[in-house]
């Protein structure tokens, strides 16, 4: 869809929302969309790392609220609402290869959901957070608050909640919402995705799974389990030793 591109090189997927004109708003079908383009990249054995941005000047100013009076009026399509946002954004924080948010201008609301559920957050010095569900009389998601509560603590997460404050990038760097500011957030993100993505691609799916599974409270040691014993049985893991051993680079494949 024109509102989500994606372009794969060098392994490494960059998506982008793309409503620049409205702040890069999140619109019902846009949850749906980017869950699924997640779920597509999850299972490309090419693409080894992903990130996520925003065109134009922000990340994303959240969902779109002036679609909330045609399809999030009463209970019902707001269940349905809420679950389409967690689809898009646990199908982000489910898929097993890192995912890095390049973030700038604004990133408020639903827009901050879907930072979150990136494995990490290089941030533009000029970026500015925010959760104004408490000004808008909703009640934050239970993944979404989950994901604060993990990286900022009980009671900075219950600060930017309950205040609905915005605040700095710099700020942000204090509390751990986000990990790295500078001027350039996505040629820093993208050199770290190409890093990472030279690794092999089965200890960071397993390392992911028991991390964010952990913080979720969704952890199921059979999921980790079998994701340990794919590693062990798999050539990566044979590779990684032949390598050690004639004192070269490993070639990792995967697999
Ligand atoms: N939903 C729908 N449209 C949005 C939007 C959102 N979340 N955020 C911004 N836009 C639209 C504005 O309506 C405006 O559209 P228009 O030009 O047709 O009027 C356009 O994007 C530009 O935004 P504007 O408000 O004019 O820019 P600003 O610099 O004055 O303010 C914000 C920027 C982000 C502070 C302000 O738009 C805002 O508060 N947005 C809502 C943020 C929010 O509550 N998000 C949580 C949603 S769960």
């Amino acid at each position: 869809m024109d509102e989500l591109l994606c372009e794969i090189a060098n392994g490494v997927a960059v998506v982008t929302m793309n409503r620049p004109a409205q702040r890069n708003a999140m619109t019902l079908a846009m949850w749906r969309g980017i869950g699924e383009l997640f779920e597509k990249l999850d299972a490309d054995r090419c693409v080894r790392a992903i990130m996520l941005t925003g065109a134009g000047e922000d990340f994303s100013a959240g969902a779109d609220i002036g679609e909330f009076g045609a399809i999030r009026d009463d209970t019902a399509q707001a269940v349905a609402y809420e679950e389409a946002v967690d689809f898009g954004c646990g199908a982000i924080a489910a898929a097993g290869k890192p995912v890095v948010a390049a973030t700038k201008g604004y990133c408020l609301g639903g827009g901050a959901h879907l930072a979150m559920s990136c494995d990490f957050r290089f941030s533009h010095a000029n970026a500015v957070f925010g959760i104004p569900a408490a000004r808008l009389s909703i009640v934050y998601g239970v993944q979404g608050t989950r994901k604060l509560l993990s990286l900022v603590g009980l009671t900075e997460a219950k600060r930017i909640m309950y205040s609905a404050e915005r605040f700095d990038a710099a700020h942000a760097l204090s509390t751990g919402f986000v990990d790295h500011v500078s001027g350039q957030p996505m040629a820093d993100a993208m050199d770290f995705a190409l890093k990472l993505s030279d690794n092999a691609p089965l200890s960071i799916r397993g390392a992911k799974y028991i991390l964010t599974s952990s913080a979720l409270g969704t952890f199921d040691p059979r999921e980790a389990d079998r994701l340990i014993n794919a590693a062990s049985a798999s050539a990566d893991y044979r590779e990684g030793r032949e390598a050690f051993a004639e004192k070269r680079p490993p070639r990792f494949k995967g697999e």
